[in-house]
């Protein structure tokens, strides 16, 4: 292809863009647009993936038949979104071996709030209140995305992450409202998880090196400090209502801005997690490796049987 063609198509892919207009895995695409989209989307599936491992941890710990049914379900939704997630990476053109040597590898990140443990019950209550809560304001932003499958992989997922934002924050509510301890381990788990549940946001809109390109690509419809904004005007009032206390002394009312101001994130944790130096990163990827590794027999009895199948199926053609 000329120069004047690659130019002409690029020209009419920022115009479709402009408009709204979605764009679908068979159309042309800058190289940097697919491979944006491939590194994002993945990193989202990755994300879905390993945010069940320090909840499966809780399964057989439920304290009820109704809490574990409803956990079991929860953890079961995010393999689900893993599913959507890396089908519509494929359409990108890399296979899904590909994904999963890079996050095996440590070549791809996922989200760091899921290298922090899952200390006691109440950690389900605030997993699901605060950390699907801040994902479905990510989630909800991206279902306007350019990319068409990822719009609507992301639809489909919003729906369930209310769920599950709901549902923990029902326990969080049932233990507000139990024995002193009960509360002071929804306190505890509130304390744990406030900050790095801000994190979630990424680094501040002037040190995130592809905001502005994501952002023209309407891969990104709000940028990452207007999400943690809302995110926080949001979620205080709630923890209002159960009656405790955000870890942060700096967090206010602003009248004029009609939000809360609120104190430094310490950068230095998140970045350390982001390096792989988080409390559980070592274990979150040994757990990844070995359930790959564990379940090769189950992929090779699959594919033995697919295999079988068709045979029989062509000879049954003859
Ligand atoms: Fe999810
Ligand atoms: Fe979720």
């Amino acid at each position: 292809m000329s120069e004047e063609q690659i130019k002409n198509l690029e020209e009419q892919f920022e115009a479709r863009i402009l408009r709204d207009d979605k764009i679908e895995p068979k159309d042309w695409m800058p190289e940097k647009y697919r491979q944006t989209h491939i590194r994002q989307i993945s990193q989202h599936a990755h994300s879905e993936i390993v945010g069940m491992l320090p909840e499966g941890n809780w399964i057989t710990r439920a304290p009820s038949l109704r809490r574990k049914v409803a956990l079991l379900a929860k953890v079961q939704d995010e393999g689900g979104h893993g599913l959507y997630l890396y089908s519509a990476a494929e359409t990108l053109g890399i296979s899904r071996d590909e994904m999963f040597d890079q996050l095996h590898t440590g070549k791809a990140k996922y989200s760091s709030i899921f290298n922090y443990p899952a200390l006691t019950w109440a950690d389900m209550g605030a997993i699901g209140w605060l950390v699907d809560g801040a994902a479905i304001i990510n989630q909800v932003a991206l279902c306007g995305t350019s990319y068409g499958p990822y719009a609507r992989a992301m639809v489909r997922i919003c729906k369930e992450e209310s769920f599950h934002q709901r549902q923990g924050y029902e326990i969080m509510l049932k233990l507000a409202n139990g024995a002193p301890e009960q509360k002071d381990m929804a306190q505890d788990a509130l304390n744990r998880f406030w900050w790095p549940s801000l994190m979630m946001f990424g680094p501040k809109d002037d040190e995130s090196p592809h905001t502005a390109q994501s952002m023209k690509w309407k891969l990104k419809r709000k940028t990452n400090d207007d999400l943690r904004q809302q995110f926080i005007d949001q979620t205080v009032p709630q923890a209002d209502i159960l009656g405790l206390t955000i870890p942060d002394p700096d967090l206010k009312w602003n009248e004029a801005k009609q939000g809360y101001d609120f104190g430094e994130i310490d950068w230095d944790e998140f970045w350390q997690v982001v390096k792989g130096h988080g409390p559980c990163n070592k274990e979150r990827m040994k757990a990844r490796v070995n359930a790959w590794e564990n379940g090769a027999w189950v992929r090779d009895a699959a594919m033995a049987y697919a295999d079988k199948k068709s045979e029989l199926k062509n000879k049954q053609a003859v």
